[in-house]
């Protein structure tokens, strides 16, 4: 910058630009370009922020003409970014491992892993509601679709933990049979067109995290009369690691049952035979609904008098039928049901019985609060609607936590 009235008016056409960047732009599911810089523009590693750079002076140079050069456009970027400061979960000031996101969500896996000193060098999520929350809070426009090699491309090569609640699908048994026939010699091209899980195997083996960290339903077991968690604990020793799992229960931490599979696995060729991992013993459960609910809530969570009919003799009939549980009255000093993604449909399975009105939904920081996020969480970058499904597609993160530190207590002692 030659002067500062330059400076000036660049950095006001920077603000102008900013707008139209962010607003339009930052978000989506193949929108590398800002996840790159949202990601490496503040890297040590010299290769990724150097894409960054590129990438950030492609970006604003329909806004700067001829003023720019990477330095501006670097400083520019960094401007239009949210600064460390800034970003409410910030990245620990001396981080003991490094961890990668995938399936993200709205990051109840990085609260957790953030908190036990990691740090987050990947994170991807494809829904742009998801990221919107994602970057309110992190500060980081999360990659896309994970099964491109466009995403994958950008996972730093070396990291030590790689986290993930995955959704649930079956695998087609021939692909399978044909994975065993054909051994591990064709890696997973096969599979992966079918199912998310082996885009996980794919990047466990290539880059080979001490460690994973995967999340899914309780019924994963039983899925697909118990051919998918087969092929899921088969894959991953077949790649040399351990694999624990166990169902567990967020209600220890929380006022709700949620029971969620979870699997671990170390690294045997660096771990050998000596790694230490066991699942934590869980506090006895002592919240109740009553401690999450808001002093004062608005009278658009109340239901009105028709969804509160039609649940009622919807509930009836099934119960004449002797099937389906209908809506979940909670009684506030016990716990909720499962909070489902759906619940922003009717909020049937979790309400709120109130005094000589219908009852009432979760209002957002409730849905937050039932899943231990922390109360500066940012819930207000997306709609209600979508609030209520990024909270039930969640995890519950204090659970994560209590897991979480038992992993990298046993990594510890591999971290160099
Ligand atoms: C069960 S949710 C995980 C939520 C997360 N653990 C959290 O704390 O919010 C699974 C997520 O995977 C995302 N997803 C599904 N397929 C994907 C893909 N191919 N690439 C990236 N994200 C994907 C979904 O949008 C969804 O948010």
């Amino acid at each position: 910058m030659k002067n500062e009235g330059q400076a000036v008016l660049i950095s006001s056409k920077i603000q102008a630009a900013a707008d139209k960047i962010w607003k339009i732009s930052l978000f989506g599911p193949d929108n590398y370009k800002s996840a790159v810089i949202s990601h490496y523009l503040r890297t040590k590693n010299k290769k990724l922020k150097k894409a960054a750079i590129e990438y950030a002076t492609d970006f604003l140079k329909g806004y700067l003409n001829g003023d720019l050069t990477s330095k501006v456009a670097e400083e520019s970027l960094q401007y239009l970014l949210k600064f460390d400061d800034d970003v409410l979960f910030p990245t620990p000031a001396n981080p003991k491992f490094t961890f990668i996101d995938l399936f993200a969500g709205i990051g109840g896996f990085r609260i957790a892993m953030q908190r036990l000193q990691g740090e987050c060098v990947f994170s991807s999520e494809w829904d742009k509601m998801a990221q919107r929350t994602y970057y309110a809070n992190f500060g980081e426009i999360p990659f896309g679709d994970i099964t491109k090699d466009e995403t994958k491309k950008w996972i730093p090569n070396r990291f030590d933990v790689l986290c993930g609640g995955f959704p649930c699908q079956p695998f087609s048994i021939a692909g399978v049979s044909k994975k065993n026939s054909l051994g591990r010699k064709h890696g997973f091209e096969d599979e992966k067109q079918g199912n998310l899980f082996f885009h996980i195997a794919e990047i466990i083996e290539k880059h080979r995290p001490k460690a994973f960290f995967l999340e899914n339903v309780k019924n994963l077991m039983s899925h697909d009369k118990g051919n998918t968690f087969k092929v899921i604990k088969e894959t991953l020793v077949s790649l040399d690691y351990s694999f624990h799992h166990k169902v567990l229960n967020g209600k220890h931490f929380v006022p709700q049952h949620r029971e969620r599979t979870f699997m671990v696995g170390f690294d045997k060729r660096v771990f050998k035979n000596k790694e230490s991992f066991e699942f934590p013993a869980l506090p006895e459960p002592t919240r109740k609904i009553k401690d999450i609910l808001e002093p004062k809530v608005e009278t658009k969570y109340t239901l009105t008098d028709h969804l509160w009919k039609y649940l009622q003799d919807y509930a009836k009939k099934h119960k004449e039928k002797g099937n389906g549980f209908g809506f979940g009255l909670v009684d506030k000093n016990g716990i909720s049901r499962t909070m489902s993604a759906r619940y922003y449909k009717d909020g049937s399975e979790i309400l709120i019985p109130q005094n000589n009105k219908n009852p009432r939904r979760l209002t957002i920081r409730e849905a937050a609060r039932l899943q231990g996020y922390p109360e500066h969480f940012e819930i207000n970058a997306v709609s209600m609607n979508q609030g209520y499904k990024q909270f039930g597609n969640s995890v519950v993160v204090p659970l994560i936590e209590a897991i979480g530190e038992k992993l990298v207590g046993a990594l510890e002692m591999k971290i160099k």
